[in-house]
């Protein structure tokens, strides 16, 4: 990795350095599972000291297996060979539905909340066992077996769940794909991994907009001929969607027709459960590969411990399913405990911005779980949309997908909160499947900001940019890396094992390289920075700048591309793109370039701004120098530091390698609106 591009984000400004005690418990409230800090920190050192007995332990009380590992873990991790609970037999269906349907099948298991306020409903966990059974026979009866990958695109309805707990339960490997991406994404990620049946949905709602996923479903079908089915599941019924017999099929016609049960298959430890794909520092997206013993116990664990889970509580994950967060928060970590797990199908200013604490209220929520940027969001928009609503029944509220900014922390922790509330800022990635440095309710002093302490089992390093040199004791700032290997880490990368090596592994030899820049503080407190390789991370959804300067090359007048991304207050980031044109292009080309990435990826990669430059900073061997991007777009240099070489050189670091210096100056200006 070039040091030239390893800036680590700059600390979050705030006068704001409380630490704040774990909230006392509440009369009716349950007595939270660890209790001080002394309790976490020797679980937490027992699980670095011993980490198989610490999680064999945990693997056989809190998972069901059908057959019982006798290796808890083996390989060389940081070689990218790593295997847990070797010989155990399991199903990841079972665990999250059979074994709370066949003991309490009344109890409830989905709390679906619809688009349109007041419209939601209740599914227990007999009703989950046979809907997932139906459609796992649906499956079954077109060929579709274990290893087989699946695609899955869908809108946040209980179906979305059924379609990923079905794979699960016939051992194919799901792949979802949020339902914001566009035709070309869906197309690709398809192509990548071989899908040969689709699950999708007519239209899916959200916040009063329809979203046409059938329409651009076939847009991408049309370039992925491997699809030989398309499973559709009917939301608004719209006559108009296109159907295409006998290839399309709909969901509500071919379930009727299977029996409400279907057994599990039984799943090694380390058979696939699951592909995600996400932004790496190049163009093409990667498959992150999950197992199935690891994946579904550190999910599990995390929800139990990080949420603090209780029997008859409520957990309410705002996420997305097409994201990890999703499949981690909303489906497999909370029903594997047996906890009711809340869909959300809206977003939180739909109708309006009390949704949220609707939602918390109707539900008597007792967990809470959503991004940062929602948060800044609402905190805009006024106190008083959340005080009109009985919020008692919440004990932890959780934040994930990018640092928070203290003052949204302490917005959160005192107006939603009440200031009765553990606040738990975690930290996890797609790659890691579950959360790795978190507060534990209940347990960890907490500080706006810091994501705090390690999970059980995660060894944390902090590395030397420049040397990769682990830097030791406290308050040092590099790049974040794990020293060890834990149960719920990904596996490999979707049939490139050896982008795998050479992402995470290879970077740093001996440690997994995280892509993030971090502090230790003085108390041990981990303050993550943001990342420092080309991902960028827009209202907690991470795209690449690779990914996004190829599909502005795709368009005909753009020559070349640089995608940087800036500092936003609601979204943490947004997107710039700087396009040198080929020549002779008139018209509109910012807005046809931002049209572009919107086709190629998605919607949520809307660029803020593109700006068009006569060329880009280049050194003599052509390598863009995305510091200066990054330095110009974040007005850190103005038109004054431009006056002498010493202020340009203070701001911008050494420049002498820039083959036409005189850019500079050019992109100054046109920050400033002077051109
Ligand atoms: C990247 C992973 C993990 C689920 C959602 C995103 C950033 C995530 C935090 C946090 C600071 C965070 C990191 C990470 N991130 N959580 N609590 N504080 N940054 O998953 O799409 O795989 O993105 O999100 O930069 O590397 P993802």
């Amino acid at each position: 990795m070039a040091a030239d591009d390893m800036d680590i984000p700059a600390p979050q400004d705030s006068a704001l350095t409380a630490l704040y005690a774990p909230k006392p418990v509440r009369p009716g409230h349950p007595v939270p599972h660890i209790t001080s800090l002394e309790e976490y920190s020797e679980r937490w050192k027992r699980s670095l000291a011993e980490p198989n007995a610490f999680f064999g332990d945990l693997a056989k009380k809190l998972l069901s297996w059908s057959r019982p590992f006798d290796v808890v873990s083996f390989g060389d991790f940081t070689a990218g060979n790593v295997s847990w609970f070797l010989n155990g037999q399991l199903n990841a269906c079972y665990n999250c539905v059979d074994r709370h349907a066949l003991t309490t099948p009344e109890k409830i298991a989905i709390i679906w909340d619809s688009d349109e306020i007041g419209v939601h409903r209740s599914i227990t966990f007999g009703e989950v066992l046979a809907e997932v059974s139906r459609l796992a026979n649906v499956l079954k009866a077109y060929g579709v077996g274990k290893g087989d990958a699946v695609a899955v695109y869908m809108p946040m309805v209980p179906e979305a769940a059924y379609a990923m707990l079905a794979c699960a339960r016939i051992g194919a490997i799901h792949s979802v794909v949020f339902a914001g991406f566009s035709a070309d994404a869906l197309r690709d990620r398809i192509l990548d991994a071989k899908c040969k049946v689709l699950l999708t949905a007519d239209q899916g709602k959200r916040g009063g907009k329809t979203i046409h996923l059938k329409k651009i479903a076939d847009e991408a079908l049309a370039e992925a001929p491997c699809v030989e089915k398309v499973i559709v599941f009917r939301r608004t019924n719209d006559p108009s969607v296109p159907f295409t017999s006998p290839r399309d099929v709909y969901w509500d016609e071919e379930v009727s027709k299977q029996r409400p049960y279907c057994p599990c298959e039984p799943m090694v430890s380390e058979d696939p459960l699951f592909m995600l794909y996400t932004s790496g520092s190049t163009g093409k997206p990667k498959g992150v590969l999950h197992t199935t013993a690891g994946y579904l116990l550190g999910v599990t664990a995390t929800t139990k411990y990080v949420f603090d889970l209780h029997e008859g509580d409520v957990h309410g994950c705002m996420a997305d399913v097409g994201w990890i967060t999703g499949h981690s928060y909303i489906l497999y970590g909370p029903l594997s405990n047996g906890v009711t797990t809340v869909m959300f199908e809206s977003i939180p200013t739909y109708p309006n911005a009390g949704r949220y604490w609707d939602l918390v209220d109707t539900h008597k929520i007792t967990s809470f779980y959503t991004a940062p940027t929602a948060i800044r969001a609402l905190r805009r928009l006024g106190d008083e949309h959340v005080a009109r609503y009985d919020l008692s029944t919440l004990r932890t509220l959780g934040s994930v997908g990018e640092p928070i900014n203290p003052e949204a922390w302490l917005w959160y922790h005192d107006i939603v909160g009440r200031g009765r509330c553990n606040i738990v800022d975690t930290y996890w990635q797609t790659e890691t499947g579950s959360i790795i440095v978190t507060p534990m309710p209940g347990a960890t002093p907490t500080k706006p900001g810091s994501a705090t302490l390690p999970f059980f089992g995660i060894d944390i390093a902090v590395l030397d940019p420049t040397t990769g040199q682990e830097l030791a004791g406290n308050n040092v700032t590099g790049v974040l890396a794990i020293r060890n290997s834990f149960p719920s880490v990904a596996r490999s990368i979707y049939n490139d094992h050896a982008r795998f090596l050479d992402t995470y592994l290879n970077p740093y030899k001996g440690y997994y390289f995280s892509g993030d820049g971090v502090t230790r503080d003085e108390d041990g407190y981990y303050w993550i920075r943001g990342r420092v390789d080309d991902v960028i991370n827009v209202a907690g959804h991470r795209l690449s700048t690779a990914e996004i300067e190829s599909a502005l090359i795709l368009h005909p007048a753009c020559a070349e591309a640089a995608v940087i991304g800036v500092p936003d207050e609601v979204t943490g980031q947004a997107i710039v793109c700087f396009c040198t044109l080929k020549a002779g292009d008139e018209g509109d080309i910012a807005a046809a370039l931002k049209a572009q990435v919107r086709t190629h990826i998605g919607p949520f990669a809307t660029p803020k701004r593109v700006v068009i430059t006569p060329e880009l900073p280049k050194t003599r061997s052509g390598k863009i120098m995305r510091r200066i991007l990054r330095k110009v777009a974040g007005l850190e240099v103005t038109e004054k530091d431009l006056e002498t070489e010493d202020g340009l050189r203070e701001k911008l670091g050494d420049l002498t390698t820039l083959a036409e210096p005189g850019i500079v100056a050019v992109l100054v200006k046109i920050f400033a609106g002077r051109t």
